[in-house]
Parts: structure tokens; sequence; C-alpha cells
């Protein structure tokens, strides 16, 4: 698709439901992202979601997928700083859950465990720029790579995991400019969050892009739908209904 300029569409999903509609509407690529953590479990950070809570959310997905290509985040505590671990979670993700391919978030740091699971014939998506697993590291979720130093680090870290051998690479957060130079730097795609216009694909966090998660706003997300009040909507009509006793009605019960 890069070879051909056509535009890559990819977003989240977690459930065997909405991974189905995901699916079906013709997405490419699902993700699914270890922000799980925080739109499934309301957890704060995406470091408390385990292996075991990622297997569950990808079977479900891969379930339900017919035609996508389905990829899951390896989280937090499963591959840093130990390339055997990861190859073995990388492993149990791809035994567990019937996916196609592994994400994990970093560059150089992580290049021995992204060389030993491709070793093994696991196909592997790099993540760079704002990676939310170290967010206590860098402080904050504002966007990442603005300065000269950084932006550079990001360069090389693209150019390892291209010649390593991943097949894409997620940039979040970063000035439109250098996702851009980095598009054009590299052979494998370059999906985008908040990275703008230049990338080879796009996504989103799905809960977000239907706004069903009405607090998160930030500038790179468009809002497809307003589902929190379609849903909220539905359900205070549904209490009204059974407190004014007319649900169910005759032709609703037996
Ligand atoms: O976990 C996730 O949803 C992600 C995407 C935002 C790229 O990593």
């Amino acid at each position: 698709m890069k070879i051909r300029g056509e535009k890559i569409s990819s977003l989240t999903a977690y459930d065997y439901s909405l991974a189905k509609l995901v699916d079906a509407a013709g997405v490419e690529l699902i993700l699914v992202g270890d922000s799980a953590s925080n739109v499934m479990a309301g957890n704060e950070t995406t470091l408390p979601i385990t292996l075991d809570q990622m297997i569950y959310h990808a079977t479900s997905v891969v379930r339900a997928v017919k035609r996508a290509l389905v990829v899951v985040d390896l989280p937090f505590g499963s591959y840093q700083g130990n390339s055997e671990k990861a190859l073995d979670s990388a492993i149990r993700i791809m035994k567990e859950s019937g996916a196609h391919a592994v994400k994990l978030e970093g560059g150089i740091e992580i290049r021995e465990s992204v060389e030993r699971i491709l070793s093994a014939g696991v196909p592997v998506m790099g993540h760079l720029g704002l990676t939310p697993q170290s967010i206590y590291k860098f402080g904050t979720y504002t966007v990442r790579a603005r300065e000269e130093a950084e932006a550079q680090k990001l360069k090389e870290d693209a150019r390892m995991l291209d010649e390593t051998g991943c097949f894409a690479v997620v940039l979040e957060k970063i000035p439109a400019q250098l996702s851009r130079e980095v598009t054009e730097s590299i052979k494998i795609p370059t999906i985008g969050i908040g990275a703008g216009p230049h990338t080879d694909g796009q996504i989103l966090v799905l809960h977000d892009l239907l706004g069903i998660n009405r607090e998160f706003k930030p500038r790179f997300l468009r809002r497809y739908a307003d589902l929190g009040s379609v849903i909220e909507n539905a359900i205070s009509n549904y209490v009204s209904d059974i407190k004014t006793l007319s649900f169910p009605n005759e032709s609703e019960s037996y």
C-alpha cells in the first residue's frame, strides 16, 4: 500500500462485538492496544495492564475479525530489558490469541528484543514518539521530538526498526514535518496518531473516535460520532420506561 501510495486505515479494538464492526467497516489494521488499560479498565496509564489481560482482549478480537490484520501490544514489563522474556511474551500472544503480529514501544533500547522476536518468525510493529509506557519518564503527554536531539534520535530509531525487519511503525504525537521526513526516509509504512497528514496511514483509539470516551479531547482527534450521548439517552429512556411501567408491554411478554 505504501508503494501504491494508498493510505492505510487503522483503529484499536478490544472486544468481539466492536471488533466485528471495525472489521466490517473496512479498516485494514486492527490494533489491540494497551490503551485497553485506560479505555476498558479505567486506569490512568497503560502501565497496569498485564500480558494475560492483553491475551484476553486479543482473543476476543481475533474471534471477530475476518479480514483485517490484527496487531497486539506487548504490555509494559513484558519485553523491556530482557529479550528472552520479550520472545516468550510475543509467543504467548501469537499462540494463545491467534493474532498476526505484535507491537513494541521504543527504539535502540529494545533492539535486541525486536530482533529476537523477529527471528522466531513473529512480525513486529514499532512505536516511536510519544510512547505511553514511558509516561513517567516524559512527565507529560505533550508533543514529542520538537527538540533537534530527540528528533534526530527518533529518525535513527525509525531507520533501525526498518533495517531490523519490522513491518511498520507507529509515530505518535510528533511534529508533522518530522513524520514526513521519517516516512520518506524508510521503506516500511508509518502509521500516525497526532503526527499529521504525511504518514502512510492513520490510527485512532476507537472509543475516542466514537465519542464514547468524552473527556479526552486532544487536538489530533476527529470525533465521528457522539455515541456517549446516544448510549446515555437510550439507557435513561430504558430506566424511565421501567419506572413508568411502559416496559415491558404485552407484546414484549410471554
Ligand atoms: O495502545 C494504543 O491504543 C496505541 C495506539 C494509540 C497507537 O498504541
